[in-house]
C-alpha cells in the first residue's frame, strides 16, 4: 500500500489489492475515521458481527490499519479522503474527535450517515462549547471562563486548571496551577501566539468517575455501571467497574445524566461522560460535576470487552447502525482495567517474552495489545482482570500491566529463578 500524499488522491485498497473485494455475504461496512487502538478494537467487534470496518488512517502501521483489510490512507482533515472513506458505508464514525465539523456537514449533505452527527460531535471537540452547552442544560460543571489575557487569568483566580479548547488528549493541553504565577508561565506564551484558553476552577474532587452509555438513532439507550477512573499525570491509568462504594443515589444520578445528555445532545454511538465526585463540605452539598464528554468508545469502557455481556466496541457498532443495543450486565462483581503505559525506557526484554511470562504467572489476565511502538507513557495496551474483591483484582491488574510495560514485577517476584 502506498501512503496517500497531498499530491495524489486517496485510494481504498483491500488486502488482496482489489478494492472492495470481500466476503460474498453482504453485511454493512462501517467507516471509522482514525486508525488508533479504538478503531482496532472496533474492528475486532466488527468481525464477530460479520461487518467490515474500513478505517481512514494516516499511516499503514497505525494500530487499526495493521489489522483491517480495508484501509483508506489519508488525513482526517482532508475532505476528499473522508469522502473516499465514506463510499458505500452504512455509517461513518470516529476513533477520535478531531475531524473538522465543516467537512462532516458536507458529508451529511451528500447523504453520509455521520454518527455521532457533527452538531453533537462538536461538543466533544471543543471544551468551551461543551461547557457552555452543559451550563445551558443546567448540568453541574466546574466554574469556567474563556481567557485571552493575563488580566483575565488573574481575575479568574487560583487554584485553576487551564485547558486548550481543542486538540488536547491524555492530559496534553491541560495544566493545573495552584497559583497565578504558575498559570501565567503556561498561559502567556500561548496568549502571545493568539490562543484562547479555557480556565476552570480546580475541583477538589474525591475521585473521578465515568458514566458510559450508548444511544441508537431509534432512541434506545443502554448504560454500563458507573466506573471509577484513576488518572496518573493527567492520564487514565486504571478503571474499576463498578465504582467501589458509590452510593446507589449517585450511581443512578450519573447514569441518568449520561442517558439524558446522549438524548438531548443527539449522540449516536457510545458517549462517555467523565465526572468528578465531590465530597460534601460546609459550603456545598457535594455530588457530581461533569468534566468532559467523549462520543466514541472510551478508555473508561475497555473493561467491558471482557467484563460485560456486551462491550463498548460492539455496542458502538450496533448503535451507529441502529441495531437493538446489547445487554450491558457485568460478568463478575468486579472488573479492573489497567493501562499498559510505556516505561521511561523500553525494557530490554521483548514484549512477546513479557507476554509469555505474564501468562505463565497470571493465566486469568486478559491482555489487549495495540500494535504500537513503546514510548514513555504511551498507551500500548491494557489488561482486564475479573474477580470478587476490589483490592485483590486491582492489585493483579496493575501488577500485570506494570509487568508488561516495565518487565519488572511490582511485588518483587523474580520468576522463581532468583534472577529478577
Ligand atoms: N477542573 C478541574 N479540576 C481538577 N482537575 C481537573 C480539572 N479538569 C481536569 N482535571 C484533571 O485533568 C485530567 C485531564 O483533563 P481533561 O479530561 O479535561 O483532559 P484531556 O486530556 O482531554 O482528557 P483525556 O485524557 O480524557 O483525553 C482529568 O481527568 C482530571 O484528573
Ligand atoms: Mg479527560
Amino acid at each position: 500500500m502506498t501512503p496517500v500524499t497531498a499530491a495524489s488522491p486517496p485510494s481504498s485498497a483491500s488486502a488482496t489489492g482489489r478494492p472492495g473485494a470481500h466476503s460474498p455475504v453482504a453485511l454493512p461496512t462501517v467507516t471509522m475515521v482514525g486508525g488508533g487502538q479504538l478503531a482496532r478494537m472496533t474492528h475486532q467487534a466488527a468481525i464477530a458481527l460479520g461487518q467490515r470496518l474500513r478505517v481512514l488512517a494516516q499511516h499503514p502501521d497505525d494500530p487499526a490499519a495493521q489489522v483491517s483489510p480495508d484501509v483508506v490512507l489519508g488525513s482526517h482533515t482532508d475532505l476528499d479522503a473522508l469522502r473516499t472513506a465514506a463510499v458505500g458505508a452504512g455509517a461513518l464514525t470516529f476513533d477520535h474527535e478531531h475531524v473538522p465539523t465543516e467537512h462532516l456537514e458536507v458529508l451529511v449533505a451528500e447523504g453520509v450517515n455521520v454518527a455521532p452527527p457533527p452538531h453533537a460531535l462538536v461538543l466533544a471537540q471543543d471544551k468551551l462549547a461543551m461547557r457552555l452547552r452543559l451550563a445551558e442544560l443546567g448540568v453541574p460543571v466546574p466554574r469556567f471562563a474563556a481567557v485571552r489575557t493575563a488580566a483575565e487569568v488573574r481575575a479568574f483566580g487560583a487554584p485553576l486548571v487551564l485547558k486548550m479548547i481543542r486538540g488536547g488528549y491524555d492530559g496534553r493541553g491541560v495544566w493545573s496551577a495552584d497559583d497565578l504565577d504558575t498559570a501565567l508561565t503556561v498561559a502567556e506564551p500561548l496568549f502571545a501566539a493568539g490562543t484562547t484558553l479555557l480556565a476552570e476552577a480546580k475541583v477538589p474532587f474525591r475521585r473521578e468517575l465515568a458514566a458510559v452509555v450508548a444511544r441508537s438513532p431509534y432512541g434506545q439507550g443502554a448504560a454500563w455501571p458507573v466506573v471509577e477512573s484513576v488518572q496518573r499525570a493527567g492520564q487514565c491509568a486504571v478503571v474499576i467497574a463498578p465504582a467501589p462504594g458509590l452510593t446507589e443515589e449517585l450511581a443512578t444520578a450519573a447514569e441518568e445524566l449520561a442517558l439524558r445528555l446522549a438524548a438531548e445532545l443527539g449522540v449516536v454511538g457510545v458517549l462517555a461522560v467523565e465526572l468528578f465526585e465531590v465530597a460534601p463540605d460546609p459550603d456545598a452539598p457535594g455530588g457530581l460535576l461533569v468534566n468532559e464528554l467523549a462520543m466514541r468508545p472510551h478508555n473508561s469502557g475497555h473493561w467491558g470487552m471482557d467484563g460485560a455481556v456486551t462491550g463498548q466496541f460492539e455496542q458502538h457498532l450496533r448503535a451507529v447502525l441502529d441495531y437493538p443495543l446489547g445487554d450491558t450486565t457485568p460478568l463478575a462483581p468486579v472488573t479492573v482495567m489497567a493501562n499498559i503505559l510505556g516505561a521511561p525506557q523500553a525494557p530490554a526484554m521483548s514484549l512477546d517474552e513479557r507476554l509469555h511470562h505474564l501468562f505463565a504467572r497470571m493465566p486469568e489476565a486478559k491482555v489487549h495489545l495495540y500494535g504500537k511502538a513503546e514510548r514513555p507513557s504511551r498507551k500500548i495496551g491494557h489488561v482486564n482482570v475479573l474477580g470478587d474483591d476490589v483490592a485483590d483484582v486491582r492489585e493483579r491488574a496493575e501488577r500485570a500491566a506494570h509487568w508488561m510495560a516495565h518487565a519488572r514485577w511490582l511485588d518483587g517476584w523474580d520468576g522463581g529463578n532468583g534472577h529478577g
